[in-house]
């Protein structure tokens, strides 16, 4: 499968970033000339202007100033490079601060914020819509007919919340519109504890810090309209965009590790996702595990809309608000950058082009750094990387093939980080999720991550640890899975909770009992360095943390508990369901029994990786269009590896940080 490329016409990988050239409109006659001819040689075909551009493009109410832009555009048209134009609401003029204070941002003990950095803006203000509105038509109108307009990005880092009155008076609109009645709200709510019952609308308030930010239902519904909000916010920004440039992408730059908005959600209305990627390579952590982690990330970021993704910002060299900015080693810029390509990206973008000479972002990587030519080590290691991007159009909207998914969901993790129970702080909704991803990672066999509202008969085997909370159709939509010959696996801490967050009363896993025939009791939860064990075909594994204690309703034991009280009773289970099979991991495990039970469940599921050993660190993705293949071999190790191939043969190897592109026929 091959999808068309973002940007019509331009079947190329976008190379480019974050371009900030009215900082520089004193000094544009060398400056912006010096700029173009920097990027031409980086090889460089996209630049996103206008992001933080508000006070230049209306320095005084209904003032606009486009000349500069104008000029921009036409250079970048000539100089073929193609626009990423910013909408420029992600940080607000002065004089709209003074005159309309509604537009900014009220946090959650009701302080207004003053006039200052960024994204502190009411998402509900009227006033501050129909400026963002206002601008972006103005954009469109003028830019409608250029040649170099590519994409809309949409403002910058959608984040945080607004708890003014006006944001107030709209959770109460959605509330009504969802419950009807406050029978209902508190019914969903359980508000007859601690006398919360709501008897009239307008005592409803946003949770914060005054005292009211404890009742579990009452925040999820906050999250939920706050993602809401969100939307409502880009499609008012997008409306005149997509009245007047109707073919023109739109998107906003989201961040994998965010969990303030449900990304899954949001994604319905983007046309591509895209994602700004900093990993903290050379850190204690280790290399490998942050290729894990971005990894995980850029598959998360993928799997919301399952087709090539935009990295939209990334570093060339330091991240300034790391509290170590380490530099970048030798190689590493290409590693992270066809990282991600090989995990579905179709563009490299960085924040950003030229460093800033002040404000707070004046030492953070760059590809033209202050010294300003292109003699310096991360320039030249972003020209090589544009000289070898310029060899890559055949991946250009190649698909990711994969037969697993892993399920994360954004409601399920606000609802256990709202849990009071089990280990307060060690619920780790997402590091679990990570725990079960690297058993795949380390073998090269890909997963999709998608959300519990995804369809799933695109996989053979679907994973879905902590599914704490079972939300609309979801259980239903694996059962039928499992039915049709699916292998699911489900862990403890599943199905606890409907939408709302209220117990099932007839047993947990809820609506998954059926499915995974098993029910679960009692949930032990352990001290740290405490350990229980579990006994499966013939070893002993490591247990921690959280041990559920289940009954078996019609499914098989695989493996039992080996101490405390509940020695011997289920701790691993298998039900074989219509054609299928639904296992149950009961307790939190390590590394190892992950990796045994995930490479027992990948050959029943005739899941087969491309390698049979991967050393440690080296990781393996693939790109296809169904007829070829692009198999990225990846080494995020500061030393030689050998992938061992056939018995007799060399293998493959790879130098430190060293990327390999094999492409084949696709083998079906
Ligand atoms: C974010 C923002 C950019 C910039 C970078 C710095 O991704 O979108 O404007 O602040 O962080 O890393
Ligand atoms: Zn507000």
């Amino acid at each position: 499968m091959r999808y068309p490329p973002i940007v019509k016409n331009m079947p190329h990988i976008l190379h480019g970033g974050d371009y900030n050239p009215e900082q520089w409109i004193k000094w544009k006659d060398t400056i912006w000339k010096e700029d173009m001819r920097l990027a031409k040689l980086a090889g460089i075909n996209t630049l996103t202007l206008g992001m933080f551009s508000w006070t230049a493009l209306e320095p005084a109410e209904g003032q606009y100033n486009f000349a500069w832009l104008d000029e921009l555009m036409d250079m970048l048209a000539e100089n073929r490079i193609a626009a990423v134009l910013g909408t420029p609401s992600g940080a607000r003029p002065a004089w709209m601060s003074s005159k309309y204070p509604e537009v900014l941002r009220v946090n959650e003990s009701r302080l207004r914020n003053v006039h200052g950095e960024r994204h502190n803006h009411c998402l509900s203000s009227p006033v501050y819509r129909e400026k963002t509105r206002a601008i972006n038509e103005q954009l469109a109108q003028r830019y409608k007919e250029h040649p170099a307009l590519a994409v809309w990005h949409i403002s910058n880092e959608y984040s945080g919340e607004c708890h003014c009155p006006l944001c107030q008076a709209e959770f109460r609109t959605y509330l009504k519109n969802k419950y009807k009645t406050l029978d209902a709200l508190n019914e969903a709510w359980w508000a007859a504890f601690w006398s919360s019952t709501i008897t009239d609308w307008d005592q409803i308030e946003s949770p914060g810090k005054l005292g009211n930010g404890g009742h579990n239902g009452l925040r999820l519904d906050w999250r939920r309209f706050t993602t809401e909000q969100f939307i409502d916010f880009y499609l008012n920004e997008t409306a005149p965009l997509k009245a007047i440039t109707p073919d023109i992408p739109c998107t906003t730059n989201l961040m994998a590790a965010y969990t303030g908005i449900d990304y899954a959600r949001f994604a319905e209305v983007l046309d591509v996702a895209s994602w700004d990627s900093y990993p903290q390579w050379t850190s204690a952590e280790g290399n490998s595990t942050i290729g894990l982690r971005t990894s995980y990330y850029h598959d998360l970021m993928r799997g919301l809309k399952r087709k090539p993704f935009m990295l939209i910002e990334s570093c060339p060299s330091a991240t300034n608000w790391r509290p170590v900015a380490k530099l970048h080693r030798p190689g590493l810029h290409k590693l992270q950058s066809l990282h991600a390509l090989a995990h579905g990206a179709d563009t490299v973008q960085y924040f950003q082009f030229r460093k800033s000479r002040g404000g707070p972002e004046q030492y953070h990587g760059a590809v033209v750094d202050h010294f300003g030519g292109e003699n310096t080590r991360v320039f030249r290691e972003v020209a090589d990387l544009g000289e070898c991007l310029k060899g890559l159009d055949d991946l250009v909207g190649m698909d990711t093939p994969v037969e697993t998914a892993l399920i994360h969901d954004y409601q399920v993790r606000w609802a256990l980080e709202d849990l009071k129970g089990l280990l307060q702080e060690k619920t780790a909704y997402g590091e679990t999720l990570i725990d079960h991803y690297r058993a795949f990672w380390k073998r090269g066999i890909a997963l999709d991550i998608i959300d519990s509202q995804q369809t799933l008969e695109k996989y053979r085997l679907v994973i879905a640890p902590m599914l704490y909370m079972l939300r609309e159709g979801a259980a239903e939509r694996i059962d039928e899975f499992v039915q049709n010959g699916g292998i699911f696996v489900a862990t403890y801490v599943t199905g606890y909770v409907n939408e709302s967050a209220l117990t099932f009363l007839d047993g947990f896993p809820g609506s998954l009992k059926k499915t995974l025939g098993i029910r679960c009791e009692e949930i032990d939860a352990l001290y740290p360095g405490e350990t229980n064990s579990i006994e499966w075909d013939g070893r002993t594994y490591r247990a921690f943390d959280l041990c559920e204690l289940v009954h078996r309703e019609g499914a098989e034991v695989l493996g039992v508990y080996g101490s405390d009280f509940y020695a011997g009773s289920p701790a691993l289970t298998v039900h074989r369901r219509g054609k299928g099979r639904a296992y149950f991991i009961a307790a939190r495990t390590g590394e190892d029994f992950l990796d045994d039970f995930y490479r027992h469940l990948t050959t029943e599921a005739g899941i087969r990786p491309l390698f049979e050993e991967l050393p440690e660190g080296v990781s393996v993705h693939v790109r296809s269009d169904g007829k070829k293949d692009v198999v990225f071999l990846m080494n995020f190790t500061n030393e030689n590896r050998l992938i061992p191939t056939e018995p007799d043969k060399p293998g493959i190897s790879l130098e430190p940080f060293e990327v390999k592109m094999l492409r084949s026929e696709t083998n079906t």
